[in-house]
């Protein structure tokens, strides 16, 4: 019998899983072009130029010992160059002994709270969020404390940060721009926070989930976190940026403005070890250290996020268009989410509903989906906006 633990996790995970078996079972009967995917953030844009020549340069290497185990937290070579793109962007000494190469931003956040938690420590997580943080911190035997964020922004409220700590709290994780909700915190809001954080008797840290951090539109800028806050841990990765989420690559880098940095940094890399991860593929750490001022080409995701919220505007409903990220999120016309999804894939149109990010009255759209299928899905929403009376 499997654990009771899992057994609950599993059944809270179920709707988008169903959701998922729902368009396979959908695709089977009417094909693929007619039914009308925005439930899975994988991205559609397949890696730059940049990327693929460095992996066929480097698939002609054979210098020996290129395949081999290496020091835990990955290539010396590697964590000196993002290191340095770090310093660049944040303005602080970030050295490359704070790196530790992992297998993608979710093994980066394990990793980190793992090496943070202690039984029964609280981590603040503000809702809307990505499902996984909880199962991830209850991985590590901590305590998920969830904080709403504004209903019509999604900004976190400061005051509502300092109203949940405790003497537990060890950490606060910030994902932005977000998934699901697609905003970017600006630098005076996480400042705020950052006050908030330090009049906590503790040290408080801050797990920066940025995975979505080079995807932001119409000139956006995304703040350094690590220039607006203390105790900052970067959880991020080139799932979205370098569309090769398959591929599990990403880093943890502790900020020179952190409590005991060097120990957290050699605490990384001993969890990353013994967590089974052992360290991050090499072949693509070194990917990585040739592309890594490549990017998706991400005009294409702001034209697919304009299109996509004209479509779902002129549909009567009701959203903000995300500054960021690959997400739509806009009201559910019903107070049931879930109930909402079910009728859109009635409709062939497959999205996710908000109660899967602790935030129900919503639904999440992906818009890394191919144009046609943008296109494609345009006469569906007439249909379920004249369905639920909003258009
Ligand atoms: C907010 C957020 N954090 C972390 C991850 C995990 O990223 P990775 O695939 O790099 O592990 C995702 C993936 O979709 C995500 O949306």
């Amino acid at each position: 019998m499997i654990s009771q633990a899992v057994a609950a996790r599993l059944s809270q995970g179920s709707m988008i899983r169903r959701m998922f078996e729902e368009g396979n079972r959908l695709k089977a009967i009417y094909g693929a072009d007619q039914v009308f995917d925005f439930s899975i953030g994988n991205p559609d844009l397949e890696p730059p130029a940049q990327v693929l020549q460095a992996i066929r340069q480097l698939a002609l290497d054979e210098t020996p010992g290129r395949h081999g185990y290496m020091s835990n937290a990955g290539y010396e070579s590697t964590r000196t160059a993002i290191a340095g793109r770090l310093s660049r962007k944040s303005g602080l000494a970030v050295p490359a002994g704070a790196v530790c190469m992992t297998v993608g931003a979710a093994c980066a956040l394990n990793v980190a709270l793992k090496a943070l938690l202690d039984p029964g420590d609280e981590v603040l997580v503000l809702a809307p969020y990505f499902l996984e943080y909880l199962t991830y911190i209850d991985n590590h035997g901590g305590r998920p404390v969830v904080v709403r964020t504004d209903p019509e922004t999604f900004l976190p409220d400061p005051d509502a940060i300092r109203l949940a700590l405790t003497p537990r709290t060890k950490a606060l994780i910030i994902n932005s721009p977000n998934n699901p909700a697609g905003v970017i915190y600006p630098a005076d809001l996480l400042r705020r926070i950052g006050e908030v954080l330090r009049q906590a008797p503790q040290t408080v840290y801050v797990l920066s989930d940025e995975p979505y951090a080079e995807l932001a539109y119409d000139g956006a800028i995304v703040p350094a976190t690590l220039a607006c806050l203390d105790n900052v841990v970067i959880c991020d990765s080139w799932s979205k940026s370098l569309s090769l989420p398959g591929e599990r690559i990403g880093f943890l880098a502790v900020s020179p403005r952190c409590e005991d940095a060097d120990r957290l940094a050699e605490a990384a890399a001993f969890c990353l070890r013994t967590l089974g991860f052992v360290n991050a593929p090499a072949f693509f750490q070194r990917v990585i250290e040739l592309a890594l001022e490549a990017r998706v080409d991400i005009r294409r995701y702001e034209t697919r996020r304009n299109m996509l919220a004209d479509i779902l505007q002129e549909a009567g409903f009701n959203l903000n268009r995300p500054a960021g990220g690959l997400y739509l999120f806009p009201k559910s016309p019903i107070a049931d989410d879930v109930a909402f999804a079910e009728a859109c894939a009635r409709h062939r149109v497959l999205l996710v509903p908000g109660s899967g990010f602790g935030f129900p009255g919503h639904v999440r759209l992906c818009f890394a989906a191919s144009e046609s299928s943008i296109r494609g899905s345009a006469a569906a929403f007439q249909a379920i906006g004249r369905e639920f009376g909003v258009s």
